[in-house]
């Protein structure tokens, strides 16, 4: 890799079953496939990648507390998006640039999830475009990072 140029993704509860979860909301690739086309798309601009999934959310905190400030944040938080003030404060504490992303359109779905606790303290938001949301994460990364592909 060429500078110290690193996105953390952070995947949380519930995760870790992608590819046979309820694929109606959240398609049918597994998370390993997603981390392999983040990996990729990372590579373009030489940015280097650290996937993570946990179900814990103290675990998750950790991770965006120990984040460098240099390094971008992508976070899906599942089901602790609706409830975690813990992360929320997290967040909002952490100094990295950070976006926020969901597989399904929460928005369209029970009211329980129209509420994000992690939307009004990250720099932005992608939710509703399957697996495909987070090669655009990735690609929106780069830009809040200022890192422009190697080769054009
Ligand atoms: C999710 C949406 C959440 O409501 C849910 O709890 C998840 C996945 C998504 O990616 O669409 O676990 O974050």
């Amino acid at each position: 890799m060429g500078q110290d140029n690193k996105i953390v993704i952070i995947n949380g509860p519930n995760l870790n079953l992608l590819g046979k979860r309820e694929p109606e909301h959240y398609g049918d690739k597994t998370l390993d496939e997603i981390r392999v086309v983040c990996d990729n798309v990372a590579r373009e601009y030489s940015i280097s990648i650290d996937f993570f999934q946990s179900n814990d959310e103290s675990e998750i905190i950790d991770l965006i507390q120990s984040t460098a400030e240099s390094h971008g944040i992508i976070i899906n938080a599942g089901a602790y998006t609706h409830t975690s003030i813990a992360i929320h404060d997290a967040l909002k504490t952490s100094k990295s640039p950070s976006i926020e992303v969901h597989l399904s359109n929460i928005h369209k779905r029970e009211e329980f999830r129209h509420k994000s606790f992690l939307s009004n303290v990250v720099n932005g938001i992608i939710i509703g475009l399957s697996d495909h949301g987070y090669e655009l994460a990735v690609h929106a990364m780069a830009k809040l990072m200022r890192i422009s592909k190697k080769n054009g």
